[in-house]
């Protein structure tokens, strides 16, 4: 064998021309599994196996030692869920405009870790660009400032924490926990609600779930009785959180009267928008946020409604300068001025210290196609949610949990006894999993079990929803 300048694997890693080939051939390999999915014949939306027989496949594969990478890009293709199936009806993940992933691989190639301005300036800056942005569609000032996360749960907890540096009487952030703090929430926020709360040590007591309407809406006439509650048990509450639309069901809470409860006791306002709060770009469903203006915090993901690929998320500040208290601390090695608020070094602001460029996924698809694909996108995946809903309204042997007000339905197959629908929509489920036709999931309302399916493909048309319900026995 010739010896060679490129037969170091570590020389090959970093070979531009191996690069360019493979790119070029990796491009090609997705354009064509992408054309398979939108054909007449499709593979399965999930190709289904138990989680042991996966892990053995994976294992024998690796077993193989070094090979040919496109080999093992198809394996990755051919086993794994396909978000850009018109059947895909599952868990509220976008499916990722091609640009937000190009996007991506140019974050990856470049790896700016971003926490320091060095080490991030075209991606601080598009930050800013794309937090502002959104700041001022939500309808929040000039003054308002946002940063982005690695995802909706991690927002939420840092909104939560500048809840609690805002409002709590304690400093807890220097001196620890000397008050038993509360927050207000629906009973059907995200669990990582009650997860952030419990992290900042607030216990089983701080987290007041307010039951529900019969559209999955807090309840704003309990607010007082529950506040007051907590009130003579001691507790101090620093924040409601309102959900802007809830995860099980989508429904959108009453944000204006939420806002003005927290006026009057003067409570921090935080708006989980993860999923609905993207209507903010919808001229024709903006309405179903309105009071969003008047939050302290509110967090929407890029990666739900608006295209992106997961994770990315927002958290934005009406008062753009809390954004910097909530983690206020000395890292000299890192910042010279540790209490400046200097928008362009974002570890400032984050748990994340090195950081992804997330913000440029959202950039490219919107320097590339303008906000109106926001627009377009809400606007169809809603529209054809309320087309399913007719759909199953109008079946005798379905049941719809409640009109949606987002792109989230909820049904049950009911030509069944009573007594059997928990079990029998449950294993319905699982053999359309298994059949691999499908993807749609289950969720639990009021104790009862349901079928849930999110439209999230602006490809997936009436007839999918005809041929769901067929498959499901109507
Ligand atoms: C309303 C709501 N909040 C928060 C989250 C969590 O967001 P993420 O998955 O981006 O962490 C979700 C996820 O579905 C959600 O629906």
């Amino acid at each position: 064998m010739t010896p060679s300048t490129t037969t170091s694997p570590l020389r090959e890693a970093y070979d531009p021309e191996q690069f360019r080939q493979l790119g070029h051939q990796l491009i090609d390999l997705l354009a064509d599994h992408l054309t398979r999915l939108s054909s007449d014949s499709p593979p399965p939306v999930i190709p289904y196996r138990d989680p042991e027989t996966e892990l053995a496949f994976w294992q024998a594969d690796f077993a193989q030692g070094p090979g040919d990478p496109l080999e093992f890009f198809q394996r990755v293709l051919d086993h794994s869920i396909q978000l850009q199936h018109p059947h895909y009806l599952g868990h509220q993940v976008s499916v990722p405009a091609l640009i937000s992933g190009l996007a991506g691989m140019v974050s990856d190639i470049l790896s700016n870790g971003m926490a320091v301005y060095e080490m991030g300036m075209a991606a601080n800056a598009i930050e800013r660009v794309v937090t502002d942005f959104t700041a001022r569609k939500i309808g929040f000032p000039e003054t308002a400032n946002g940063v982005i996360t690695s995802g909706g749960t991690l927002a939420n907890l840092t909104a939560l924490l500048a809840a609690r540096r805002a409002k709590a009487p304690t400093a807890v952030w220097e001196e620890g926990h000397r008050e038993r703090l509360a927050v207000l929430v629906s009973e059907e926020a995200h669990y990582c609600i009650d997860r952030a709360a419990r992290i900042l040590g607030m216990g089983s007591e701080g987290i007041i779930k307010i039951p529900v309407d019969d559209r999955f809406k807090i309840r704003t006439d309990l607010l007082d009785t529950y506040y007051q509650a907590a009130t003579a048990k001691g507790l101090t509450v620093i924040a409601v959180i309102g959900c802007a639309g809830s995860t099980a069901t989508g429904s959108y809470d009453d944000l204006v009267a939420l806002a003005d409860f927290c006026e009057r006791h003067q409570l921090w306002y935080h708006v989980d928008g993860a999923h609905g709060g993207a209507v903010v770009f919808s001229d024709q469903h903006r309405h179903l946020c309105r009071g969003m203006e008047r939050a302290d915090t509110v967090v929407i993901d890029y990666h739900k409604m608006l295209l992106a690929p997961a994770l990315n998320t927002a958290l934005l500040f009406k008062n753009g300068r809390l954004a910097y208290d909530t983690f206020a601390q000395q890292a000299q090695y890192l910042w010279e001025a540790e209490q400046a608020p200097a928008w362009f070094e974002s570890g400032k602001r984050t748990f994340e210290c090195t950081k992804l460029m997330l913000s440029i996924k959202v950039y490219a698809i919107l320097r590339t196609y303008g906000e109106a694909v926001f627009a377009e996108n809400i606007d169809r995946l809603y529209g054809q949610a309320r087309v399913f809903a007719a759909l199953i309204a109008a079946h005798p042997d379905f049941e719809l949990a409640v009109q949606p007000e987002a792109n989230i339905v909820n049904f049950r197959h009911t030509a069944r006894p009573r007594a059997e629908w928990d079990r029998h929509n449950g294993q319905l489920r699982q053999e359309l999993i298994q059949s691999g036709d499908y993807y749609i999931v289950q969720t639990v309302i009021k104790g009862e079990r349901f079928l849930r399916a999110t439209v999230m493909n602006p490809q997936t048309e009436e007839g999918v929803f005809r041929g769901l319900l067929a498959r499901l026995g109507g």
